[in-house]
């Protein structure tokens, strides 16, 4: 079983999304972790009701990115994880996890990028007028909302629309292609028959030791 932390900052619609497309058995996988950098987020509050391990912290309290990605990297090692998956983490991946995680950090993003990269990517599309937006998977890279993309899919843009429905109908297709590609993507990596990335680091911990 594929371990997954998710790292959030906000209402956390995504990560709650992903925890019960795991309990509907829509994704055979275990969400170990939530990572969060905002305390007094929601998304504190839904981790907590689903009883799944929380590790907050706040970045004023660290002198720098890679100190308290430092300390991230150690939880998750702990946690046995092997996937990092952002939903909704408003920071910008910095590379000591780039490095502890290669090819095994994924985010969602409101757009069909690279259209609209960054923040209020629904509202930009909006103030565009654009006929079609939609929603991307990607891998993570040093850049913003720039790494190599895993799937997308596109949500029209009806004459009818306010900014909150169209809002809304992007959130709806977040909510489903979110856990449907993590479930692809796992099954794919399966079927490739290598080790997990964790295991993969246990052999290399051994062969240390
Ligand atoms: C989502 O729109 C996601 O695409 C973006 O941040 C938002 C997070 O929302 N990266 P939530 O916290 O999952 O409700």
């Amino acid at each position: 079983m594929m371990r997954l932390a998710v790292f959030a900052s906000g209402s956390g619609s995504n990560f709650q999304a992903i925890a019960d497309a795991v309990m509907e058995n829509r994704l055979d996988a275990e969400v170990s972790l939530l990572v969060c950098d905002k305390p007094d987020a929601y998304v504190v509050k839904r981790a907590e009701a689903l009883d799944i391990p929380i590790f907050c912290f706040r970045p004023k309290a660290y002198d720098n990115k890679a100190a308290f990605e430092k300390e991230i990297t150690a939880r998750l090692h702990e946690a046995e994880v092997d996937w990092i998956v952002l939903a909704g983490y408003m920071r910008l991946i910095g590379e000591t996890l780039l490095a502890a995680f290669p090819e095994h950090i994924i985010n969602i993003h409101p757009s069909l990028l690279p259209a609209f990269p960054g923040l209020d990517a629904i509202e930009q599309a909006w103030e565009a007028g654009v006929k079609v937006t939609g929603v991307t998977v990607h891998y993570v890279d040093e850049g913003m909302d720039s790494g190599k993309i895993i799937a997308q899919e596109a949500v029209a843009v009806k004459p009818t629309d306010s900014l909150a429905s169209l809002t809304k109908a992007v959130q709806a297709v977040e909510h489903r292609l979110y856990p449907d590609t993590i479930q692809s993507l796992l099954k794919e990596r399966l079927s490739q028959g290598g080790p997990t990335y964790n295991e993969h680091q246990t052999s290399i911990n051994q062969r240390i030791e």
